[in-house]
């Protein structure tokens, strides 16, 4: 990059200009008139951290556990998919860029790498989200794929039971078989430096881990089209169980927002749960994960880990989750602007930009660890 970007609007501004509008609209939208994305953001900003002075904060630390492993920071990368369309080799660059900044990157179940590719940079810190299939046998498989490829922590997604309705992208023409429609090709050939990087891969990319099960020599387009077919409306808390049964390791369930939901977790064995309405993007009259995680928090009490997605661009919105009783967050878009601004360089600045500010707002009010957050909000 030029000059580093000083915050995460300026890697979205960056973002911007390099992706075609129906790729950036893809990203930066959300589910009907986007009052649910803009209230994501905006919860932030009804709350205080009160600070306290004459404290010793010398040796302050941004570093957390969480389970078996210490990281570098109380956030991680959530699964976003498409990552390689945004960026070549998207997931890899996220991979490579979480473990050296040392905080894990959950793979999107809809991603352009494969389950193998991604953790072949890191498995330690690569986390897997998996998008439950209609054919039990193809959902086992790709379990059994996280386990072999020595995954850790498997994330499962519940928040999409029916496609959304998301204006921009019916209005772009946006579609999940990646067709190069004339609507793409004319809006790349505005954006250069993305149309080269993907010329240089060869074309539009499949999406990786689904490809083997749609057919030998599955065209990306019928890969995508095979992707969506398998979607799972019916699915229910008895496969939420059986995949407990089939999972050996941490199992997350992603996408709650009702704290009987999470009891329900905690009660089929899940170690955790990511409080979070999906970045604005299913349906724009849901709670916000800021408004649902006091009364989940209060529900599973210390049972389960509580985390937290949607909204965060800065440090001090990462202090306010962590203050309202979440034990670790997530962030989606702050890091796609980054890498869709830069690839590995952009997603490294966007973890910096945000540890950083965590770092300065911690020292600020008087904290010098994670938990110590726990009693630095005012309201
Ligand atoms: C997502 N999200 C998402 N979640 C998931 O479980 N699987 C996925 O494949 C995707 N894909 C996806 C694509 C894009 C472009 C975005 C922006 C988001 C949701 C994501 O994990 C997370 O919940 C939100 O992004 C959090 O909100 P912020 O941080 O983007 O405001």
């Amino acid at each position: 990059m030029n000059r580093d970007a000083v915050n995460i609007e300026e890697l979205r501004r960056r973002a911007r200009r390099r992706l075609p509008r129906l790729l950036f609209d893809y990203i930066d939208g959300g589910a009907g008139d986007e009052s649910g994305l803009k209230r994501n953001t905006a919860s932030f900003a009804g709350y205080r951290l009160s600070p306290r002075y004459l404290l010793d904060i010398g040796a302050r630390t941004t570093a957390t556990s969480l389970w078996e492993r210490r990281f570098a920071a109380p956030f991680g990368i959530a699964p976003v998919g498409l990552a390689g369309l945004f960026y070549r080799d998207g997931e890899l660059l996220f991979a490579q860029a979480a473990r050296d900044a040392g905080i894990p990157y959950v793979m999107s179940g809809a991603s352009i790498a494969s389950i193998e590719e991604v953790t072949a940079i890191d498995s330690q810190s690569t986390w897997y989200q998996l998008y439950p299939a209609r054919d039990r046998g193809l959902t086992l498989d790709i379990v059994r794929r996280a386990a072999d490829a020595g995954v850790a922590v498997l994330v499962i997604t519940v928040d999409l039971p029916v496609p959304a309705k998301r204006e921009r992208d019916i209005r772009n023409g946006f579609d999940y078989d990646l067709r190069l429609s004339p609507s793409l090709a004319l809006d790349a050939l505005k954006h250069p430096r993305w149309t080269l990087d993907h010329l240089c891969r060869g074309g539009l990319p499949s999406f990786g881990t689904w490809a083997r099960y749609a057919g030998t020599g599955a065209s990306a387009r019928e890969v995508a089209r095979f992707f969506l077919d398998q979607g799972y409306p019916t699915l229910t808390w008895v496969d939420m169980e059986k995949l407990r049964r089939d999972w050996p390791g941490r199992l997350i369930i992603k996408g709650l927002l009702h704290a009987d939901d999470a009891r329900m977790a905690a009660a089929i064995g899940a170690d955790g749960v990511i409080v979070s309405n999906h970045g604005g993007r299913q349906l724009a009259c849901l709670p916000t994960a800021l408004e649902a995680l006091p009364e989940i928090r209060a529900a599973v009490g210390d049972r389960m880990r509580v985390m937290v997605d949607g909204g965060i661009r800065c440090g001090s919105d990462v202090a306010i989750a962590l203050g309202l009783g979440a034990d670790f967050v997530f962030i989606g878009r702050a890091a796609l602007y980054g890498l869709a601004a830069a690839g590995y360089e952009g997603v490294l600045r966007s973890v910096a930009i945000l540890k950083e500010e965590l770092d300065l707002t911690m020292g600020q009010i008087g904290v010098t660890s994670v938990p110590g957050l726990r009693s630095a909000l005012v309201s």
